[in-house]
């Protein structure tokens, strides 16, 4: 089946990626003529593990290609999958002009019978609307499905090739069935793929990124309280985790949830309850608590070193907003550097994939290493921000001998407390017996 994705990003190229994969003939288009230019050249445009391989393989294959020529991408294409960007506008609602201006496109170059499969995270009432849009200007039988993805970054070729469950949002039994068939191959071990109607898939994506952050957001209260009645919140994790009803995952604490969906999704669903009069009061806490706890290791560094903070260094681990992407949409990272920059403070900061990025976010504000032992000299403590695999186990000695003040402020928990502190280090976790507790 010929399928055209507009839409080349995390979500996009991936599906793209996955549908080639399962032998059907893929064509990925993308308004960014330097974005397709580089795909073309078989280079992935930003870092998601077994990407590259699985692209070049279906490129190598004749199943798929890229182009930035809408018309031509989608002529001939029974489907067309939307996974174009749906960022944040300034009044905080999702921002659907180009899920629109792609449907309006699509519909004016279709060359037969089509269904257009909108896979962005939009607002309820989305799917209506663009079919309201389209009506006019469709020449041939047009059906818009709403298929919300769930995948994770860093995990995303894994996650779409064996989802949890395919959420099929359509009125349309025809259309279904062509859901069916492309999807097929991917729910073998017999995970379910659930047809409703556009709204509740609408509603489904916006309420299970909502519940992920609001678990996330709990266990970060959870952690304060830990630290103040001297209880260890990496315990009490395991304690209530074990709960077959609540489970081990998003229990972690750390630095407030990051990233390109949780915090514009939280905000658009906050929103859309506000206009719904059906407010949705949970999440407007949640959102806010979270944005209390991106700035709380830089609190807890002010009450270590006071809030003058000229002529200090401080070293960073981790600018992505968490770990196996390049991603920094909404870091953490960003607040916490904002903090300790405004306090007259130099931040020196390594991450294995997101340099480029932060280079690109943050120009001259910061220093960026090549290395992570080389952002540690001279510094006065050590912040370790996102978890990736290769600061679990490091050099204790050598971040000892290279630090100005053996000071380490973990917003992720990765080390035991007792242990670090035993080798003689300031430690500051989060919601763990530290030396601010002893
Ligand atoms: N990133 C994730 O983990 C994730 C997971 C699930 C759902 N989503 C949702 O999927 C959507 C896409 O997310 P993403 O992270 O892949 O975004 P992205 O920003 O990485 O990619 C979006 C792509 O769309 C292209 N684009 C924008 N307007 C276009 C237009 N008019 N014509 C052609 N191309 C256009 C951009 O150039 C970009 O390459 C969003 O709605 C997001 O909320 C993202």
């Amino acid at each position: 089946m010929k399928i055209s994705v507009i839409g080349t990003g995390y979500v996009g190229l991936v599906a793209g990626a996955c549908f080639a994969d399962t032998g059907n003939d893929v064509i990925c288009i993308d308004h960014d003529a330097n974005k397709i230019a580089r795909l073309q050249r078989g280079e992935i445009p930003f870092f998601e593990p077994g990407l590259g391989e699985l692209v070049a393989h279906n490129v190598a294959e004749g199943r798929l290609s890229f182009t930035t020529d809408l018309a031509s991408g989608v002529a001939g294409a029974r489907v067309a999958f939307i996974a174009v960007g749906t960022p944040m506008s300034d009044d905080g609602e999702a921002d659907l002009r180009a899920v629109k201006d792609v449907a309006r496109a699509i519909a004016q170059a279709m060359t037969g019978p089509m269904i257009i499969v909108n896979k962005s995270t939009v607002p309820v009432g989305t799917n209506r609307l663009l079919r309201g849009l389209i009506r006019e200007t469709a020449r041939y039988p047009l059906d818009i499905v709403s298929n919300p993805e769930f995948l994770k970054e860093g995990a995303a070729i894994e996650d779409f090739m064996k989802p949890d469950r395919v959420v099929i949002g359509t009125d349309s039994p025809e259309a279904a069935e062509v859901m069916r068939d492309i999807y097929a191959p991917f729910v073998r071990t017999g995970k379910p793929i659930l047809e409703m109607d556009p709204e509740s898939a609408e509603v489904s994506k916006y309420a299970a990124n909502s519940l992920l952050a609001t678990k996330i957001t709990f266990m970060n209260e959870v952690a304060r309280i830990c630290e103040v009645v001297g209880a260890d919140v990496s315990k009490v994790r395991q304690g209530i985790g074990s709960d077959a009803r609540i489970g081990h995952q998003f229990l972690f604490p750390g630095v407030g949830y990051g990233g390109s969906c949780f915090p514009k999704d939280i905000r658009a669903f906050t929103l859309l309850g506000r206009r719904k009069n059906a407010p949705l009061q949970i999440l407007e806490v949640v959102e806010r608590v979270n944005s209390e706890q991106k700035r709380l290791l830089a609190q807890k560094v002010v009450r270590r070193f006071g809030e003058k903070l000229q002529g200090r260094v401080f070293a960073i681990w981790g600018l992505a907003f968490k770990p196996k992407t390049d991603d920094m949409r909404e870091a953490p990272s960003l607040v916490v550097i904002d903090e300790l920059l405004a306090r007259g403070a130099r931040v020196r900061a390594f991450d294995p994939e997101a340099r480029k990025t932060a280079a690109a976010i943050l120009g001259d504000r910061i220093e960026i290493t090549e290395r992570p032992y080389e952002a540690l000299a001279g510094a006065s403590a050590l912040l370790a921000l996102t978890e990736w695999n290769e600061f679990r186990r490091p050099d204790f000695d050598r971040i000892k001998s290279l630090l100005e003040e053996p000071v380490i402020f973990d917003g992720r928990n990765m080390y035991d407390a007792a242990r670090v502190m035993k080798l003689g280090f300031e430690y500051y976790g989060i919601g763990v017996r530290d030396s601010a507790y002893e």
